[in-house]
C-alpha cells in the first residue's frame, strides 16, 4: 500500500530547551493514519499534518474501550543519523494486543515502514541532547458507530511522535514504590499481557492513591492470590539478590516488556544469572528486611532503567541501596542506552536505521 504524504505548511516551533522536556506533552508536525473496513481492509494510508481528530461520539472506542497501543523510541546518534530500537518487536506485540481485543490484524512490516517514513519526515524533532529521544506512539481503535456490543468491523490506526526527556522526572534518580494490596491490575485470561488502554484505566485508582501518599509508582501483585510480584505501572521490575538477578516470570498477566527481554539478554551475556520465576511479596519483604535486596530497578521504554530507592507495603517501609543507583543498574543502563544511541555496537540486530530525509 502506498502512503500519501501531505506536508505541513506551518511547522510548529521546536521545544526551546530540549533539556527540560518531560514526557508526552509535546508533539511533532505530522501523524500517520489509515482506516479499516471489512470491504477494503486497511486503506487510505496517509501522513498528514498533526491535527485534532473528528470522530463520531457514538464510536465504540469511547464506550467500550477497544484500543491498543505501543511505545518505542527513535534516537539521535553522535554522527547525526537517527535509529529505532526493536521496532519489529513492538509491532508484533501490537498484533498480539489487537488479537486479544479483536481489533483488525495488520501487516507488521507495513507498520514498520510507516513508522520509518514518519520519523524520517519529522527527523528534526529528535532531541539533540543526551538522554532525550523521540517517543513513537502507534495506536489502533474501534471506530464502529454502534452502542450495541458487537464484533469490531471498523478501525483506525494512528502513529504520533513526541520528543521526550525522562519519564519519571529525575533521570536516574531512584523512585519510591508502593506495593498495592487492594486493587488488582490484571488476571490470567484477562488483558494484562497486552498493551490496551483499559489496563491503564484500571490502574488509575491505586496510582492516584500512591501519588497522594508521595510515591512515584505502584507495584502490582497478582490478581488471584494477591501474593506474587507482577510489574510496576509502566515498567517491568528486577531485583539483584544473592549474586543474581531475579524477575517475575511472564504468567499471562504481566506485559512481556521489550526492555525486560533486552535486559535479560544483556545480563546473561555479561555472565550474570537471571531467574524468571514467581516472587512472593513475603519473600521480597523478608529479603528487604534482611538487607538481601542489593538493588532493584524497573525497566521499560519510557522509564529506560529506573532504579528503585524504596518499597512500601502495608505498614512496612524499606530503603534499597541507600536510595542511590547501584552498580548493576548503572552498568545495564550504560549498555542498553549505549546500543540505543549507537555508541556501542549492536550484536543483536536490535537497531533499525532511519534514512536521512
Ligand atoms: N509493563 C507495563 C505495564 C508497561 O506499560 C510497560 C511499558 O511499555 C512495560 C511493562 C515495559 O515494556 P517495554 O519495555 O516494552 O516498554
Ligand atoms: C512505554 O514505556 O512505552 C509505555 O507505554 C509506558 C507508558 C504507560 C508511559
Amino acid at each position: 500500500m502506498e502512503i500519501s504524504i501531505t506536508r505541513t505548511t506551518s511547522p510548529r516551533p521546536k521545544p526551546e530547551d530540549p533539556r527540560k522536556l518531560g514526557f508526552g506533552t509535546v508533539f511533532t508536525d505530522h501523524m500517520f493514519l489509515m482506516d479499516y473496513d471489512p470491504d477494503q481492509g486497511w486503506h487510505d494510508a496517509r501522513i498528514v499534518p498533526l491535527e485534532n481528530l473528528s470522530i463520531h461520539p457514538g464510536a465504540a472506542v469511547f464506550h467500550y474501550g477497544a484500543e491498543v497501543f505501543e511505545g518505542l523510541k527513535a534516537y539521535l546518534r553522535d554522527d547525526g543519523s537517527v535509529q529505532m530500537f526493536r521496532p519489529r518487536d513492538n509491532m508484533e506485540r501490537m498484533r498480539t494486543s489487537a488479537e486479544r481485543i479483536q481489533l483488525p490484524d495488520f501487516d507488521a512490516g507495513f507498520m514498520l515502514s510507516a513508522m520509518v517514513k514518519l520519523v524520517e519526515l519529522d527527523q528534526d524533532w529528535v532531541p539533540k541532547v543526551p538522554s532525550a529521544s523521540l517517543y513513537i506512539r502507534p495506536f489502533e481503535f474501534c471506530t464502529d458507530v454502534d452502542l450495541g456490543l458487537h464484533s469490531i468491523a471498523h478501525a483506525q490506526m494512528i502513529i504520533i511522535l513526541s520528543p521526550v526527556g525522562s519519564y519519571l522526572g529525575g533521570g536516574l534518580k531512584p523512585v519510591n514504590i508502593m506495593i498495592e494490596d487492594t486493587d488488582v491490575r490484571a488476571v490470567r485470561g484477562g488483558t494484562g499481557y497486552v498493551k490496551c488502554g483499559g489496563n491503564y484505566a484500571a490502574a488509575n485508582r491505586a496510582a492516584a492513591r500512591a501519588e497522594k501518599k508521595g510515591y512515584d509508582q505502584v507495584l502490582w501483585l497478582d490478581g488471584v492470590h494477591r501474593k506474587y510480584i507482577e510489574e510496576v505501572g509502566g515498567m517491568n521490575v528486577m531485583f539483584r539478590m544473592g549474586g543474581k538477578v531475579v524477575t517475575p516470570k511472564l504468567t499471562g498477566s504481566v506485559l512481556p516488556g521489550i526492555t525486560r527481554r533486552s535486559c535479560i539478554q544483556l545480563l546473561r551475556d555479561k555472565g550474570i544469572e537471571v531467574e524468571e520465576r514467581l516472587i512472593s511479596v513475603d519473600e521480597l519483604m523478608e529479603a528487604l528486611a534482611a538487607g538481601q535486596v542489593e538493588e532493584a530497578w524497573g525497566c521499560g521504554t519510557a522509564a529506560v532503567i529506573s532504579p528503585i530507592g524504596s518499597f512500601a507495603y502495608q505498614d512496612k517501609q524499606f530503603v534499597v541501596h541507600n536510595r542511590v543507583i547501584g552498580p548493576w543498574a548503572q552498568d545495564l543502563y550504560d549498555t542498553l542506552t549505549g546500543i540505543q544511541w549507537g555508541r556501542l555496537p549492536d550484536p543483536y540486530g536490535w537497531i533499525v536505521p532511519v534514512p536521512k530525509p
